[in-house]
């Protein structure tokens, strides 16, 4: 029985994530972590996200470290945000607890810190922006063409709910970053335009945010060349996908590599 902690568990994220581990013959959830100070301190978690009794209390963040110690858990998964994911990670690291992220926004020197401790500790861990299986293999698509059309004009526009905190979404910084690594030049992130921007360059990517209502996560990557274009669209139409892809990601770092991060194609056999 892999025994999980969630931080962020009565958030949309670490609620569906809740339900479908109760669903799961092989997991067990045994702590449930909120904001520090959190109204919820004491309540059922079970019965906070509808799902019924549980008999397993919501903690306020404070109460992280003693939480760990006591239950000790397998895997600890993270759906919060930046700030707060990165002392989860490394309270996580100090106890031994393996890691499942999904929480997006990280600065590099954010991703270092948890890297280091990751390390120091030897847990093992995912950190993936989109745990969904078909964004990662949009992802594989996404290296493919840029390697064949790589000298179309390629734009990244992503779409998300109103609620979103940051921007543009770690997914469309990935698909930035897969593209750039794979054309090898210095490609330049453009964020947006605005005003008499003039002709647009060979080495910028433009990256467009938009928001509004529920949208639940939508990506394109546009490849523009004279005459013609192609765009990859990946749209989620619920939490579900991803959610399913951290039951994966939970099963898989179980047996992943020790003081590595390891990513969703790693999880999904895609390298
Ligand atoms: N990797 C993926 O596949 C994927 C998919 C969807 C969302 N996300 C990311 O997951 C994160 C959460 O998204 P969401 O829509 O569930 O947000 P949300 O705001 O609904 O939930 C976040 C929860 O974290 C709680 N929280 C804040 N600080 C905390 C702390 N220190 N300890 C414990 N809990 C704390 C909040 O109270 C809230 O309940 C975001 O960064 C989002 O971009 C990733």
């Amino acid at each position: 029985m892999i025994e999980v902690a969630v931080t962020g568990a009565s958030g949309r994220m670490g609620s569906e994530i809740i339900k479908t581990l109760l669903k799961q013959n092989d997991m067990k959830v045994v702590a449930a972590i909120e904001a520090p100070n959190t109204p919820l301190e004491g309540k059922d978690i079970g019965e906070v996200i509808g799902a019924g009794s549980i008999n397993v209390p919501v903690n306020g963040a404070e109460m992280l470290a003693e939480v760990l110690a006591k239950k000790n858990p397998h895997v600890l998964v993270d759906f919060t945000i930046a700030n707060a994911a990165v002392n989860t990670v490394k309270t996580a690291a100090k106890y031994g607890v393996n890691v499942v992220v999904g929480t997006t926004g990280f600065s590099d020197d954010q991703l270092n810190e948890m890297g280091e401790s990751i390390k120091e500790n030897q847990i093992k861990a995912v950190i993936a922006p989109n745990m969904a299986v078909g964004v990662n293999v949009f992802f594989k698509v996404l290296k493919e063409l840029s390697k064949i059309l790589n000298d179309y004009d390629i734009e990244i526009i992503e779409a998300h709910h109103k609620h979103k905190a940051d921007a543009p979404s770690g997914t469309a910084v990935k698909a930035f970053e897969i593209i750039a690594d794979e054309l090898g030049r210095n490609k330049t992130c453009v964020y947006g335009r605005q005003g008499i921007v003039g002709a647009r360059t060979e080495e910028e990517i433009g990256m467009h945010a938009v928001r509004g209502g529920d949208i639940v996560g939508d990506h394109t990557v546009l490849f523009a060349g004279d005459g013609e274009r192609i765009e990859i669209v990946h749209r989620a139409h619920s939490r579900q996908a991803f959610v399913n892809g951290v039951i994966k990601a939970i099963r898989y770092v179980m047996e992943a590599p020790e003081g590595e991060i390891s990513d969703m194609a790693d999880v999904l056999g895609l390298k």
